[in-house]
């Protein structure tokens, strides 16, 4: 028995969807925040040939995978590897759950910045803090820390999942409803701030820096583990995302341009977004610490303070597009982990939704406490170190990356390759050649094997991630969230697998 199978409407709808999730926090601020801090002009080369070498072939791997299976991440590799392939997409699968979680719990944080930018308190010179060492600190810095360390904190983040839950409700039809809508807005608003930041004096400085290559720093082992990275999360690859919305295309569909649209599409808001934050950087001397969350909450709101006149209408135009672009992002998580489970166990979607969405929102709640329990964590120099920073290590760092490899393994030895390339090819206008197989079977997962080592090699020098830091009633933190991350992904994959499906035992 088989089951109706949800379906785009359009592929226009497909494409919009695929390039939602793909362009989201990752493109706006982390794409910034990593080129800063691997030397600007040093970043953007390895980042290209990430994209050619690895991240366009793995696309083409994921979109092919839903188009020939027809089925999410887990039932399709099933298909091809048996109950190992199944285990290998659950563990994908409960990786990507775990990354939803403080992903949605950061999209909490930028509704809370939202509101602050509107009702205008961002903007005041400074902001007084109870229970903290210091008793004000400056915006938008103070700004950040009273609303995390606040019980709205998790109002904002309960908004956010609500809003999640009405765009993936109805599946593909909501999804695609939603997509139409949000993503022109999103490329207006970042057009905007592209223009402001170019006009602004000594912005284009910015620019000559983002793009002056920077041939000696090519040498260095961090710079391309970076850019690898980087190309997996933006084109939410190794999430089975992608392979959950191909699926939901008809068999026939051109995969091969499908994946150069939706890759080209997100290189290109990340290019632009580069322009635009790296200009406001120049423009008013911010000199960022290189992490996400300072990029986001600090350096540019900063920024966007010095817009006189401007400031209210451009910062909550800021965070609108943040919020836009994650909440397109995220509603492919939550969509990718639920058809799994309806393809699996062939429940009713909406029973599905409720329950991926309960354990998400206690997850998200779970990343958003630290700084409300422990208001010290504020004052070590180590803010941004949460749950969130400890999940995403493991999460990105390790998952994602060996998801990669697993299924370039599968795909390209069991399946094997060259079957995948001949059905994309069958119906694309470009056809793609017997190079594909090299790089699916050989080059990608031994390119991929490199970062993970490099990260690995460190833990076991420098110790558990965080564990140097000041972590206050935290100090629990490192083991804690080494053996969660382990434990939820290695043991629910098993758990997933053990447990037999519905409609595959009926006969
Ligand atoms: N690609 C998203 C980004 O750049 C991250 C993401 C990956 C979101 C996978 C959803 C699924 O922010």
């Amino acid at each position: 028995m088989d089951h109706q199978r949800q379906q785009w409407r359009s592929k226009m709808g497909f494409l919009l969807a695929a390039s939602g999730s793909a362009i989201g926090l990752g493109n706006i601020v982390v794409f910034s925040a990593n080129a800063y801090k691997f030397g600007a002009g040093a970043f953007y080369l390895p980042y290209l040939l990430a994209l050619i070498v690895v991240g366009l072939p793995v696309m083409w791997l994921e979109f092919g995978l839903g188009q020939t299976q027809q089925r999410a991440f887990p039932q399709a590799l099933k298909n091809i590897g048996g109950k190992w392939g199944e285990i290998a997409g659950w563990w994908a699968l409960l990786n990507a759950l775990i990354i939803t979680m403080f992903y949605v719990a950061i999209l909490g944080w930028v509704l809370g910045m939202w509101w602050k930018a509107l009702v205008g308190s961002l903007w005041t010179a400074s902001v007084p803090l109870k229970g903290f060492a210091m008793t004000s600190l400056p915006n938008p810095v103070g700004s950040f820390f009273s609303l995390i360390s606040s019980w709205n904190n998790i109002l904002f983040v309960g908004i956010v999942w609500a809003l999640n839950l009405i765009l993936v409700f109805k599946g593909a039809r909501s999804i695609e409803k939603g997509v139409k809508l949000m993503m022109p807005l999103m490329w207006i608003f970042m057009l905007i701030l592209v223009l402001i930041g170019i006009s602004q004096p000594n912005g284009i400085h910015g620019i000559y820096l983002l793009f002056t290559p920077n041939f000696a720093a090519l040498g260095s082992a961090d710079v391309w583990n970076g850019a690898f990275s980087q190309i997996f999360f933006t084109l939410s690859l190794g999430f089975g995302v992608m392979t959950a919305y191909a699926s939901y295309l008809p068999k026939e569909s051109d995969h091969n341009t499908n994946a150069l649209i939706v890759s080209t599409m997100n290189c290109s808001f990340e290019m632009i977004s580069g322009l635009a934050i790296f200009t406001l950087l120049f423009a008013f001397a911010l000199t960022p610490k290189a992490s996400t969350l300072s990029m986001m909450f600090f350096v540019v709101p900063k920024g966007i303070a010095k817009l006189s006149g401007m400031q209210q209408t451009m910062g909550v135009m800021f965070f609108t597009l943040l919020l836009v672009a994650g909440l397109s992002s995220s509603i492919s998580l939550i969509e990718a982990f639920a058809a799994a489970i309806i393809d699996k166990f062939q429940w009713s979607r909406s029973k599905v939704i409720l329950g991926v969405a309960l354990i998400g929102i206690l997850g998200s709640f779970a990343c958003a406490l630290p700084v409300i329990v422990d208001k010290k964590l504020a004052t070590t120099g180590t803010m941004g170190l949460t749950f969130v920073d400890f999940l995403d290590h493991y999460a990105s760092k390790y998952g994602l990356l060996l998801v990669g490899i697993v299924e370039c393994l599968i795909i390209g030895w069991v399946m094997p390759a060259h079957k995948l390339r001949e059905a994309l090819n069958e119906n694309s206008r470009i056809k793609i050649g017997a190079w594909f197989d090299v790089l699916i079977r050989y080059i990608i997962p031994i390119i991929l094997l490199i970062p993970v080592c490099l990260t690995l090699w460190g833990a076991i020098q420098g110790g558990l991630y965080g564990s140097k830091y000041p972590l206050g009633s935290f100090r629990w933190m490192p083991w804690f969230s080494a053996a969660l991350w382990a434990g939820v992904t290695f043991g629910g994959a098993f758990i997933l697998t053990s447990i037999s499906g519905a409609s595959r035992e009926e006969a």
